[in-house]
């Protein structure tokens, strides 16, 4: 027969603790897991769409709003994740524990139930009623959002692999789905290595000529071709909150000799020298720190490092004096310069 004395008590109580602890952290690791995968998966489904968004809706959401997606909405999803658990053990704990009290205790734990059934409800409702809310607008805001209006991807063909670099055919693009044709009736073939400049009044449809070859407007008739990689230079510069060199590296891998050639090329390197920490400075949100020939010539340079097949600039001229313009156009953008052998589109 078992000897049931103290010490035996006390090392189960000890064991029970112990798998208490362990058994817990377990499922407090994965319950975490699990959440973060949720809110990396919102994160990154907001992200997506943010990318593909026409511009009809992208007008309907700020920045701000998008981030707030992220931040607050996928957050109270994470939370929601959480404690979701907590609806089914909650009751089965009380049961538990009443179970057990019977035992010991015997119809005086009613007393305590009965406290329990007038004080749970109403914590209960208030907290969940509260939380339902918040959920609710989360997710109505989030499907709001993802049910936008979307590119066509296929509106451009990438995938052509003719004689030229870009083309349309008989192509007109608009804004909007209601409005008219801002490009009506495009015929044009761009050869391989060709420096293009479009030349026209203000509003005259010379960036939406861009915009179309990126795929951001939507296609009303004709064909639109267009071969290998692109890279653009917004007629606003584009600049992140980052350093200099990240700035024109853009993620891709550092090869110094290029960098350099690049910095060069772009007439950076006195302003390089001016900067407190050269290209390592950071260069606050939206650029703040820079002048705006120099946001605009950093991302000329990180088009330029990008070493995409096509490139499409606008108005890149536009901030830098006379002397600069004309160093870029002999360095980088002209005959001589490093995108020599690409498709240029210029528009001036
Ligand atoms: N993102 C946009 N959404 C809706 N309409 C646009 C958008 N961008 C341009 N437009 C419209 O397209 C027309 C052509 O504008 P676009 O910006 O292409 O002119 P532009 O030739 O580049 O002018 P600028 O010389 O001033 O840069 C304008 O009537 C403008 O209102
Ligand atoms: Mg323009």
């Amino acid at each position: 027969m078992f000897d049931w004395n103290g010490s035996t008590y006390a090392i189960a109580l000890l064991v029970a603790a112990a798998s208490h602890t362990i058994v817990l952290q377990i499922y407090q690791r994965f319950n975490m897991l699990t959440a973060a995968k949720i809110k990396t998966a919102v994160t990154g489904v907001v992200y997506k769409k943010a990318l593909n968004l026409a511009n009809c809706s992208r007008r309907q959401f700020t920045t701000g709003e998008v981030v707030n997606l992220i931040s607050a909405d996928a957050q109270q999803l994470m939370d929601l994740a959480v404690n979701l658990n907590l609806l089914w053990s909650a009751p089965f704990q009380i049961l538990l524990a009443v179970f057990f009290l019977w035992q010991d205790l015997g119809p005086s734990v009613l007393a305590g139930i009965a406290v329990l059934v007038l004080v749970i409800p109403l914590n209960a409702v208030v907290a969940s009623r509260m939380k339902q809310l918040k959920t609710k607008v989360s997710l109505s805001r989030l499907e709001n959002f993802l049910s936008g209006e979307e590119l066509k991807l296929r509106d451009v063909q990438t995938e052509y692999l003719g004689g030229h670099a870009v083309g349309f055919t008989g192509a007109s693009f608009r804004w909007d789905k209601t409005g008219r044709p801002a490009l009506r009736d495009l015929n044009m073939k761009i050869p391989d290595g060709s420096l293009v400049a479009v030349v026209g009044q203000v509003g005259a449809g010379k960036s939406s000529l861009l915009s179309s070859i990126l795929g951001e407007m939507e296609k009303v008739e004709g064909l639109i071709q267009r071969k290998g990689s692109v890279a653009y230079v917004s007629q606003q510069a584009w600049i992140q909150n980052a350093t200099l060199q990240e700035n024109i590296l853009f993620g891709s891998e550092m090869n110094e000799k290029l960098y350099h050639a690049v910095l060069e090329a772009c007439c950076l390197l006195p302003d390089i020298e001016l900067l407190q920490d050269g290209d390592q400075t950071e260069i606050g949100e939206r650029g703040v720190n820079l002048s705006g020939g120099q946001k605009q010539r950093v991302s000329l340079a990180r088009a330029v490092y990008s070493g995409a097949d096509i490139y499409l600039l606008d108005d890149p001229l536009s901030a830098v004096d006379v002397h600069v313009g004309r160093q870029l156009l002999d360095r980088v953008i002209g005959p001589t310069g490093l995108m020599n052998s690409k498709a240029r589109q210029l528009r001036c």
